[in-house]
C-alpha cells in the first residue's frame, strides 16, 4: 500500500510557471521539451482565482516563475493580487526585461523577493550560454534596481563545465550585488539539459574543486551571504530526494494550470496531470492519479523496495529515471544501486573529458 504524507496537507509554498515564453535560450532549460503556446496560458482572471484559492487553502508563499514571468503583461497586476491575498511573493526571473519602471511598479504591488539567474561572471561567456547578447549587463543592472528599492535578492547561478572556472568570481559578484543568498546549482541532466550533457557535465575533479571552493566561501562569508549548493547527482553517493518527494512538499502550476510535482514532470510521457481549469486545487492535490502515482514508497520496485534508504531519498528523481531508464518507476540511475548506474556514470565521465563546446539552444516559438 502507498504511504501518503500526513493528511496530505497542501504545501506552504507553490510556484507558478506564468508562461513558457522567454527571451533567453539556455541549453539547460528546465521547462518541458513541449512548450505551452501563449494562447493556452491561464488568463489574468484564472490566475487570480488560483491565487485566491491558494491563499484560502493556507499556502503562504507563491513563486512567480517561467519561462520568463515578466513576459506576461499582467505580471504587476498578479503580484498585487497575490500580495493582497496575503501571499509572500517571489519573482524568479532572468531579469533581462526588468527596467526601472517595472521594478518600481512591482515594489508598489508588494513584491517581497526577487531571484535573478546568471549564466556566469563574465559577460561574453554568460551571453553565449544565455543565447542573448547584452543579457549579462542587463541582469547586473536589474540586480541593482532590486536592491535600490530595498527588496531582498537571491542570485541563482547555474554551473557546468563551460563556466565552472568562474565560480570564485560568481561568488564575488553575488557579494557585490548585495545578494542575501546565492544558489550555486550544477545543471541537472534531464529535460533539455540532457541534450547538452556532453558539452556541460564537469569532470569529477572539477566538481571536487568547486565543492571545496563553496565550502571555503561559506565559512568566509558567514553572516553576509548564504550559499546553497546543488551538485549534479551523477556524482553523488545517493540520488537526491527530488522535490522533497513526488507530490509531497511543493507543487508547480504549469502555464495552462496543470498541477505538477516538479518542473520536468511533463517530460514523462503517458502521465495526465490535472488542471485547475477542470478541478479545485485541493481535489487535485489529494486525488490526482498522476500525483498519487509516485507518492510515498508503495510504488517502488527493487532495489528501492527493500533498501534501507527508501524513506530518505524516496527513490530519487522520477524524471531522471524516465530520461535515463525509460521508466519513471525505475530506481533513479544516479543511485549506485541502480543496475544502470555504472554504464551511465562511465558515459558521463567520458563525456566530461571530451572537449565538446557546441550547444543545442532552447528557443521558444510559441508566440508572444
Ligand atoms: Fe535510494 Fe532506491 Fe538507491 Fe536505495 S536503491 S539508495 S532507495 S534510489
Ligand atoms: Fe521531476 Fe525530479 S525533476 S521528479
Amino acid at each position: 500500500m502507498n504511504r501518503l504524507a500526513p493528511a496530505l496537507e497542501l504545501p506552504l509554498a507553490a510556484m507558478g510557471e506564468m508562461t513558457h515564453r522567454c527571451p533567453l535560450q539556455c541549453p539547460y532549460c528546465s521547462n518541458p521539451v513541449e512548450l505551452q503556446k501563449a494562447g493556452g496560458e491561464l488568463t489574468t482572471g484564472e490566475w487570480k482565482r488560483v491565487l485566491d484559492e491558494l491563499a484560502g487553502l493556507g499556502v503562504l508563499q507563491f513563486h512567480f516563475s517561467g519561462g520568463e514571468p515578466l513576459a506576461r503583461k499582467d505580471i504587476v497586476e498578479l503580484v498585487a493580487h497575490a500580495s493582497d491575498a496575503g501571499l509572500y511573493t517571489n519573482l524568479i526571473t532572468s531579469a533581462v526585461m526588468l527596467d526601472e519602471g517595472k521594478m518600481a511598479a512591482l515594489a508598489e504591488a508588494g513584491l517581497n523577493h526577487v531571484q535573478i539567474s546568471i549564466q556566469g561572471a563574465e559577460a561574453e561567456s554568460a551571453d553565449r550560454i544565455a543565447g542573448m547578447k547584452g543579457a549579462h549587463a542587463k541582469k547586473i543592472e536589474a540586480a541593482r534596481l532590486v536592491r535600490d528599492v530595498g527588496i531582498p535578492l537571491t542570485v541563482n547561478a547555474v554551473m557546468h563545465r563551460q563556466n565552472l572556472d568562474q565560480l570564485a568570481a560568481v561568488i564575488d559578484l553575488a557579494v557585490t550585488l548585495d545578494a542575501a543568498r546565492l544558489e550555486v546549482a550544477h545543471v541537472q541532466y534531464y529535460g533539455w539539459a540532457l541534450k547538452n550533457r556532453a558539452a556541460l557535465i564537469p569532470t569529477p575533479r572539477q566538481l571536487d574543486a568547486a565543492t571545496a571552493l563553496v565550502d571555503e566561501a561559506r565559512q568566509r562569508l558567514k553572516g553576509r551571504l548564504v550559499i546553497d549548493y546543488v551538485i549534479p547527482d551523477y556524482y553523488a553517493e545517493l540520488p537526491k530526494k527530488c522535490m522533497g518527494g513526488w507530490g509531497s512538499s511543493f507543487f508547480i502550476l504549469s502555464p495552462s494550470g496543470k498541477v505538477l510535482p516538479c518542473h520536468a514532470a511533463e517530460t514523462i510521457t503517458g502521465l495526465a496531470f490535472d488542471s485547475v481549469r477542470d478541478h479545485r486545487l485541493e481535489w487535485i492535490w489529494r486525488e490526482s492519479p498522476a500525483l498519487n502515482l509516485y507518492r510515498g514508497t508503495g510504488w517502488m520496485a527493487e532495489p528501492c523496495r527493500s533498501c534501507e534508504f527508501r524513506e530518505i531519498d524516496l527513490g530519487g528523481c522520477r524524471c531522471q529515471a524516465f530520461a535515463l531508464a525509460g521508466d519513471a518507476g525505475a530506481t533513479d540511475p544516479a543511485c549506485g544501486r541502480s543496475p544502470r548506474h555504472r554504464d551511465i556514470f562511465s558515459l558521463a565521465v567520458t563525456e566530461a573529458s571530451e572537449d565538446r563546446r557546441s550547444l543545442v539552444y532552447r528557443t521558444f516559438a510559441g508566440g508572444a
